[in-house]
């Protein structure tokens, strides 16, 4: 039975492609392996959207392919996902030792095409073409890797993107949006709840437009409006999370949506990417900082102690420091619960990268820090404010670091570590906050739950 170490890199939707395709490879007979060095097949899972990703994975490759090579071990090695998708064959051309390049719509076929690899049927394989359908046949769950059933589950609900934002590689990765049917996604949400998932996070490239062909609006509702209307219905699921939204989906369909769904959980992650009117049309974002302003309030009222995080580019060709400044100044105003900060950094046939006024890397660096001083003070105030309060978390199981201390989430999204056993795991809770770290809340379920 061979055995196979899938690595992944970037986001939640890399996350939920390898737990597929593991899940894929355990059917058709394969075992996980423990690491990369005892595994007869190691994948990578690549991610694409900033240069750093892409060099991590080759540099990992690199590795892998030196040590198999210097152990006399025969291996078989493969790129997946959107760097596999973005490059194809350039990447066997620059590391002649990969067998395998699978893009982002071919995931389904990786049992098949590792079984003719392993056999020595073929020597090499790509494929990154293009497939109808391909956004629904990511089915197959492999719950954290093992048989055992997770709190949390994602569920992928399209693939792609037509924003076309000027910095993104993406809509060359993952390609136009395909959106899967809602029965389709509530039966898989269904079959997941059956099996003990309580917590389900959507997922897609641009959430906020799914359905837009199949499901025009209805009731002034849009298909993804509509999609959280039918996975709220299923008796036994507690929570619901999406990523990745886009702001101009904020319309009131989706605030209303937050007040009216008790199961909608109050946080949102609302990618900003800069302050700047001008920075944000050369960006081809489609809103203004006004009307990001205006939506974040318009969830504060509809939710108050909703948790509202971000991501920003910091040096996108053409920022200046009055740029930069209103970005400054719209965090300070909108109060983010945390925000992802990114250097610009240029891709491959984006129109931003043969843009004019390219910021320098020591610039990009200065205001990377400077932003990230004020995103993480705002974000410490924020946490301490939690310290004496009651919260709800929903019990994910044992903290990765310290295997004594559980971990659970807030519904605004904030990790909970406490003194817990397996008993607490999956359940609903609450705890009293006695103090924070990093990024953690520390709570008490003793206090509350005699
Ligand atoms: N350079 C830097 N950051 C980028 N992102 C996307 N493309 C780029 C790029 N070319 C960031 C955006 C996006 C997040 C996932 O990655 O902030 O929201």
């Amino acid at each position: 039975m061979p055995s196979v170490y899938i690595k992944t890199y970037g986001c939640q939707m890399n996350e939920r492609d390898s737990e597929a395709v593991a899940a894929q490879l355990v059917a058709k007979g394969y075992s996980l392996a423990k690491s990369e060095a005892t595994a007869d097949v190691v994948l990578l899972n690549t991610c694409s959207v900033r240069d750093f990703a892409e060099q991590k994975a080759i540099n990992k490759m690199q590795n892998i392919v030196g040590t198999a090579r210097s152990e006399k071990r025969d291996q078989i090695v493969g790129f997946m996902g959107c760097m596999a998708q973005s490059r194809g064959q350039e990447l066997i051309d620059k590391l002649p030792d990969v067998d395998l390049v699978l893009g982002t719509q071919k995931f389904h076929r990786a049992a098949e095409y590792l079984d003719e690899l392993l056999a020595g049927t073929r020597k090499k394989i790509v494929d990154v073409a293009a497939e109808e359908k391909s956004e629904a046949t990511i089915r197959e769950h492999l719950l954290n890797g093992s048989a055992k059933t997770s709190v949390s589950a994602f569920v992928s609900i399209m693939q792609g993107c037509n924003q076309h934002c000027t910095f993104c590689i993406v809509p060359a990765t993952r390609g136009e949006e395909r959106s899967r049917t809602i029965p389709d996604i509530v039966a898989e949400c269904r079959e997941l709840v059956a099996r003990g998932v309580r917590e389900i996070i959507l997922l897609g490239q641009i959430v906020t437009s799914f359905g837009k062909r199949d499901y025009p609006g209805l009731d002034g509702k849009s298909g993804f409006v509509q999609l959280l209307d039918a996975v709220h219905e299923l008796d036994g699921l507690d929570r619901i999370r999406f990523t990745s939204p886009h702001p101009k989906g904020y319309g009131d369909d989706l605030v209303e949506a937050y007040a009216r769904l008790p199961k909608l959980c109050e946080s949102a992650h609302i990618p900003l990417q800069s302050g700047s009117d001008r920075i944000l049309k050369l960006m081809h974002r489609g809103y203004s900082r006004e009307k990001f302003l205006g939506i974040v309030g318009k969830l504060r009222r509809a939710k108050p102690g909703i948790g509202i995080t971000t991501d920003i580019i910091v040096g996108f060709p053409g920022e200046t420091e009055e740029d930069f400044e209103l970005t400054l100044s719209l965090c300070r105003e909108v109060q983010f619960d945390n925000a992802y900060i990114f250097k610009y950094s240029p891709r491959r046939d984006t129109p931003a990268a043969e843009m004019p006024d390219q910021v320098p890397q020591t610039i990009r660096e200065e205001r990377n820090e400077r932003l990230l001083n004020l995103v993480n003070e705002i974000a410490a105030k924020k946490y301490d404010a939690f310290i004496g309060r009651q919260v709800e978390i929903l019990v994910e199981g044992p903290s990765k670091k310290n295997a004594a201390r559980y971990t659970g989430r807030t519904r605004c999204n904030r990790i909970v570590l406490f003194d817990g056993s397996t008993r607490h795991q999956g359940q609903l809770m609450e705890v009293k906050i006695e103090r924070t770290g990093s990024f953690t809340l520390y709570g008490d379920p003793a206090v509350v739950n005699l």
